[in-house]
């Protein structure tokens, strides 16, 4: 059996937890699969074990996330669903990541929320700064102990009940409106923002990064590669956001993991 990571990650919080379980299982490193930037087409098989990760955004995954799933089959293969958030709620994510893996012909045998730092985090407004850190790194590999203690025992796998709503909530209808804009004294020119921006929001002009409000997701990921800093939350709801998190969501929150009994 081969382990892979299939993830769906702008600041790159739930690529490095989904990699941190994958490489604590005991068997052959796959390959990692990010569909961030871009769909792919890949058929797995059932000798695969895919440790999937995507965000939580507005207690849902991301719509462009999904869209970019579209083309992955599990044809069988086992997957580990990961959705990771901001140290503030899950909603319906990991009932509806579970969901899109079963549809995608997954069998889904294990399931857990870990804790990324939130996007929206400001020096004003510290939000689960740094994580995953330490302990969620060994948090990881005790979950990953636990799957490889289910592999390893005969008998057949089942696909544990997670936590969430049918229907699932209603998603986050964000307006079209940039959340980022950048300070032309700082900015470079470098272009990583244009690089790492998973919709395509943010083209390079001889003025700096212009971006699109209609395209941008709200990510951030272009505030967190920004090497000199230029780039900067804007939209005052999102600020106004981060202000409300900070105040109502500073208890750090644990991992949580679902396997069948
Ligand atoms: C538009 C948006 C909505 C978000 N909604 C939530 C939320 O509902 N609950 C939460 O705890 N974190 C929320 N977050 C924070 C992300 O889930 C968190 O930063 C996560 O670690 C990002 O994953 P990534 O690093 O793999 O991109 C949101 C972030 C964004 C950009």
């Amino acid at each position: 059996m081969k382990a892979y990571t299939l993830f769906f990650s702008p600041t790159q919080t739930g690529a490095t937890v989904a990699g941190t379980i994958r490489n604590a299982l005991r068997m052959d490193v796959g390959g990692s699969f990010d569909i961030t930037k871009a769909a792919i087409e890949k058929p797995f098989g059932a000798d695969d074990i895919v440790v999937i990760a995507m965000p939580v955004y507005g207690g849902r995954l991301p719509a462009l996330a999904v869209e970019r799933f579209q083309a992955v089959r599990g044809n069988g293969a086992k997957a580990v669903a990961i959705v990771v958030y901001g140290n503030a709620k899950v909603g319906d994510a990991l009932l509806e990541l579970t969901d899109l893996c079963v549809d995608h012909e997954f069998q889904v045998i294990a399931a857990a929320t870990f804790i990324g730092e939130h996007s929206f985090t400001t020096n004003e407004f510290p939000l689960a700064v740094g994580r995953p850190d330490a302990t969620d790194r060994k948090n990881a590999a005790d979950f990953s102990a636990l799957i490889q203690e289910r592999l390893d025992a005969p008998g057949s796998l089942a696909t544990p009940s997670v936590p969430g709503n049918r229907p699932y909530k209603d998603a986050m209808n964000p307006p079209p409106l940039a959340a980022t804009g950048f300070d032309p004294e700082l900015c470079t020119r470098c272009g990583l923002c244009e690089t790492f921006c998973p919709s395509g929001a943010i083209t390079m002009a001889e003025t700096g990064p212009q971006t699109d409000g209609t395209k941008c997701i709200w990510c951030c990921a272009c505030v967190k590669t920004c090497p000199g800093h230029a780039r900067k939350i804007v939209l005052p709801k999102i600020r106004e956001t981060a202000e409300r998190l900070y105040a109502n969501f500073q208890e750090r929150q644990k991992p949580q993991w679902f396997l069948a009994e």
